[in-house]
């Protein structure tokens, strides 16, 4: 099923998001027949760009960012004969009206009532004023045609995404307004729900009687490269580990939903959210670790450290690494800790869960069988591995009963021959749709602000000591290694 007849307004056009993430994702699903019968796609923004200028500063991006370039056969010209530009400042008012003025012109030359989707691809300050103005588009207003996506970050903290949700949810409808997280959109990411919901083999065994431990690792091997402005205000608790590293938490920690239905999805969620402990102000030492990164060789390349960066201040606190442990207080979960931890610069390129089983209750095997006796554990690789692997222990050939732990592969490269879509290409699609599940509702947004709150804020008030207390090419801190290692534990990449 495809998208009805759709007009597309991204704000914020002529930016990088659009150049490498949105127009790629939007080609990409025309290459697939997936886009409407009747679609036209405006880009808006302060540049001036003719319609021409901008389709060639697009193409470029194709032929960069997108999975598919553009072919030699015409296909970019002709998808790109859908695109155009609209010159407009978002402050004034009258730039709206050409908007209200665009759209009745589509229907009258379509003959139908149009889907209309406003891709906010900008600085989070321009939400209010944006979606304000929007506001008096009669066309905007309309529940059941016109929605509202939302690119992070959604607020700065509780407060903040408090007052932009109660700012746009008098303004529209929660189910015109899609927030968008784009680890949701990842296909290793959704398949989380088929592999703990579609199977009945892994639910039984999925709860504190059986399982020891969590880890969520999301490692970045580049720095904050030109976004050293955007990353002041932000730091790696907020720009990674309240938005994606939590909703990966609940997807892995969530109850069974009884169905699809989106809402269905998101309260099943919100309850994890919900029941995560909150830490105590004076215990955050215990829970949290934050890093900044030095100066270093990382392949032969000196690379900067982050207090030298465009835009950063030199004496920066902010953290470019945070490990933090979590306690889900519910039945499922009580007492199993989720040790989650992300940064910029790390050793490798790395998004993995997982899933550490308890060891067996008794070894009848000699102790000189293994030197490994942890070895029930599944891990799940989001990227760019994309795999999943239950490791278990085996007998290794030969006359002595020696034991060794091998793994069970299931690989996409190895299972399926097409590529995968890319995130924004199945959030894209979703929010043509209609189809909400993948994105965040108010509600979690702000419940996951209130989870790192108390870490934000000791963090801020009790500026750090020891910055920069990390190289670039290493796994973070010594102290994120501590935090887990006494609790006889150890952080797990893959072998
Ligand atoms: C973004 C963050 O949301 O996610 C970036 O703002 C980060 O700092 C990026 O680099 C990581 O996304 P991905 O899909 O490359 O893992």
């Amino acid at each position: 099923k495809k998208p009805g007849p759709t007009v597309l307004f991204i704000f914020g056009g002529s930016g990088d998001l659009n150049q490498r993430k949105l127009t790629p994702a939007l080609y990409n699903l025309w290459l697939d027949g997936l886009m409407p019968e009747q679609f036209s796609i405006i880009g808006t923004g302060r540049t001036d760009y003719s319609n021409e200028k901008f389709r060639d500063h697009l193409l470029e991006g194709i032929n960069e960012f997108s999975r598919r370039k553009s072919d030699g056969n015409g296909s970019w010209e002709k998808f790109s004969q859908q695109i155009s530009y609209l010159r407009m400042d978002v402050d004034k008012p009258e730039d709206y009206v050409a908007m209200g003025k665009i759209i009745s012109d589509y229907e009258a030359e379509w003959g139908v009532e149009v889907h209309v989707l406003f891709y906010l691809a900008v600085a989070p300050q321009l939400v209010p004023e944006i979606t304000t103005n929007l506001n008096k588009l009669e066309k905007a207003k309309d529940k059941n045609r016109a929605r509202i996506v939302i690119e992070k970050p959604f607020g700065h903290d509780l407060k903040s995404a408090e007052e932009l949700n109660r700012l746009l949810t008098e303004m529209f409808d929660e189910s015109q307004i899609y927030r968008i997280d784009h680890y949701l959109g990842k296909e290793t990411v959704q398949n989380i729900l088929a592999l703990r919901f579609a199977n009945a083999l892994f639910e039984p065994i999925w709860n504190r009687n059986y399982i020891d431990h969590v880890q969520i690792t999301a490692a970045e091997t580049v720095g904050v490269e030109d976004r050293g402005g955007y990353y002041e205000r932000s730091g790696a608790l907020r720009d990674m580990v309240q938005n994606h590293i939590l909703q990966l938490l609940c997807m892995v920690a969530m109850e069974a939903p009884v169905s699809f239905e989106a809402d269905e999805i998101r309260n099943k969620k919100s309850d994890v959210l919900n029941a995560i402990r909150k830490i105590k102000k004076e215990e955050v030492q215990q829970y949290a670790v934050r890093g900044q990164y030095s100066q270093g060789w990382v392949q032969g390349q000196q690379e900067k450290a982050y207090r030298e960066e465009k835009g950063v201040a030199p004496d920066s606190s902010v953290e470019t690494f945070a490990a933090v442990k979590f306690y889900i207080d519910n039945w499922r979960w009580q007492d199993v800790p989720f040790y989650v931890r992300t940064g910029k610069f790390l050793k490798e390129k790395t998004t993995l869960i997982t899933v550490q089983f308890k060891e067996a209750p008794k070894y009848a095997f000699p102790p000189e069988a293994s030197e490994t006796w942890r070895s029930n554990r599944l891990t799940i690789s989001i990227q760019p591995e994309m795999d999943i692997r239950l490791r278990f222990q085996a007998k290794r050939p030969g006359q002595t009963m020696s034991l060794n732990p091998v793994n069970m592969v299931f690989s996409y490269a190895d299972s399926y021959d097409a590529p995968q879509p890319e995130a924004y290409e199945t959030l894209l699609l979703d929010a043509m749709m209609g189809n909400p599940t993948q994105f965040m509702r108010g509600d979690q947004v702000e419940v996951a602000w209130e989870v790192i709150a108390p870490i934000q804020e000791t963090w801020e008030n009790r500026p750090p000591v020891d910055f920069p207390n990390y190289a670039p090419g290493t796994w973070g801190p010594e102290d994120a290694e501590a935090l887990i290692a006494r609790e006889g534990r150890n952080w797990i990449t893959l072998p």
